[in-house]
């Protein structure tokens, strides 16, 4: 689908915003009082002209107070006719490059299976705004998005690096990736163990771009799809498992974005997705093996759904050897997350104070919201079992979202400073610039960020 803004002209027909609790414009003449227009969150009321053709509408925001929370007001002007549309005006108290943003975000259709859907209508970017930078978060975000929506069945580990391969062709960037039993020969066992009972072979793949700077390497977790290995999952919960690389997506999205943007610039990055499908076969790794990992700590495989901080612990080690001066990780990783905090709000770890207030306060800024939650020692005991150094899935299952956390952090030794973030990866239902289906998380928030994180 081609993302654009509509050139502007004197025929794009003015569309003004409204406030509930606002007048509503004279411009607008008497029409939308007489037809019950409120402004409510939503609500469009077209404006005839004399002869009964369109001259405009408005689009109603809800009340002022809501807009602390409901991201993306314009997004909600999709029902528009087709056709061409400039803001009459902005309206007070909004970011406009959110309100621009929230437009293009809305505009997300998932084309790949149903055919192109009819061209919606089209908005002038308004003075001010950077419109090519808003398309570039866009356009970042629906590769996210597609990437997520896209089903196991033409997204394996060999596809996930087919499209890691494709952006980093068209971003400059170099790839490399390990496959196979070239894993076990490099010592990568737990990516390996993990991915091996899969009909397309587990993989790392390990993407940079720039030459010198500070130092950012971002780890997602690209599980294709998890069925639960061993430990299978019940129906219900596999249904939604195409979207367990949904912090690969994201990792992908982000580098899209940081490349985009320009925001790239002065920063070496660095992208590893460990890529594998967590499937069923002779060869599956099971419950009770004893892993080694690649930094040497052994782990007791207690449920071989616990397979995402397998596969990331070996991908930070390796991060993690050359000392990134920041080490972020992206990931589907725990049910619990969501018990929590629910899909909207991902749980974000972090010990330096600064890095985790910087990812917060622009997460909030711009509709991508984050919450910080504790790296808490005291629980360490927890991942701590009888016969190995480590648990992948301490049973009770109590604070599950930290002690995942916390089994990530053992691994990211020798980065500067390290984050996590345990997204959920997926709207389920239709909301303002998020229609349903996979969501990217976390990627603008960092990307808001990044003046503050170096
Ligand atoms: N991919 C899942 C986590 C998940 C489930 C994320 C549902 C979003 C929605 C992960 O691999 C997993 O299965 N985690 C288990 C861990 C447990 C066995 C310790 C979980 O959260 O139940
Ligand atoms: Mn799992
Ligand atoms: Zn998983």
């Amino acid at each position: 689908m081609t993302l654009e803004f509509a050139p502007a002209s004197d025929t794009a027909l003015p569309l003004w915003p409204v406030w509930s609790d606002e007048d509503l414009p004279p411009e607008a003449g008497t029409w939308p009082g007489a037809s019950g227009f409120a402004g409510k969150t939503g609500q469009i009321c077209l404006l005839p002209d004399s002869d009964g053709g369109l001259r405009g509408a408005l689009l109603g925001l809800g009340e002022r107070a809501q807009a602390a929370w409901d991201r993306f007001p314009l997004a909600r002007a999709q029902g528009l006719p087709k056709g061409d549309w400039r803001l009459a005006a902005l309206p007070p108290g909004l970011d406009p490059d959110q309100l621009i943003l929230g437009w293009l975000l809305g505009q997300y259709r998932f084309t790949r299976y149903k055919g192109a859907p009819v061209q919606g209508p089209r908005l002038v970017c308004p003075d001010g705004v950077d419109g090519p930078r808003l398309l570039a978060i866009a356009e970042a975000e629906f590769l996210t998005r597609d990437l997520i929506n896209t089903p196991a069945s033409d997204l394996g580990p060999d596809r996930l690096e087919a499209a890691a391969r494709a952006l980093a062709n068209q971003i400059g960037a170099r790839v490399e990736v390990i496959s196979g039993t070239a894993l076990v020969k490099q010592n990568f066992p737990l990516i390996h163990a993990v991915g091996r009972a899969a009909a397309s072979e587990p993989r790392l793949i390990d993407i940079r771009l720039g030459d010198a700077g500070p130092m950012l390497t971002i780890v997602g977790k690209g599980v294709c799809f998890d069925t639960g290995g061993l430990n299978l999952k019940p129906g219900a919960s596999m249904g939604l498992m195409k979207k367990d690389m949904g912090g690969a997506a994201t990792t992908l999205g982000l580098l899209k974005m940081l490349a985009g943007t320009g925001a790239a610039a002065g920063l070496r990055i660095r992208v590893l997705i460990p890529a594998v499908e967590n499937s069923v076969a002779g060869n599956a790794f099971r419950p009770g093996d004893v892993l080694s990992s690649r930094k040497g700590l052994s782990v007791e495989v207690n449920n071989t759904d616990a397979e995402g901080r397998l596969v990331l612990a070996d991908a930070m080690t390796y991060a993690a050897e050359e000392n990134p001066d920041l080490m972020i990780s992206l990931a589907t990783l725990t049910g619990a997350a969501r018990v929590a905090l629910g899909p909207d709000l991902p749980p974000l770890y972090c010990d330096d104070d600064a890095t985790a207030l910087a990812l917060q306060q622009a997460g909030m800024a711009v509709g991508d919201p984050l919450w910080r939650m504790p790296f808490w020692d005291a629980y360490e005991p927890l991942i701590e079992p009888a016969i190995a150094d480590l648990d992948n899935a301490p049973s009770g299952g109590m604070a599950g979202s930290i002690t995942a956390a916390l089994f990530l952090r053992r691994f990211a030794e020798g980065a500067g400073r390290y984050a996590h973030l345990d997204i959920y990866g997926w709207q389920p239902v239709a909301a303002p610039g998020r229609p349903k289906g996979g969501v990217g998380q976390g990627a603008r928030a960092i990307l808001a960020a990044l003046p503050r994180l170096f």
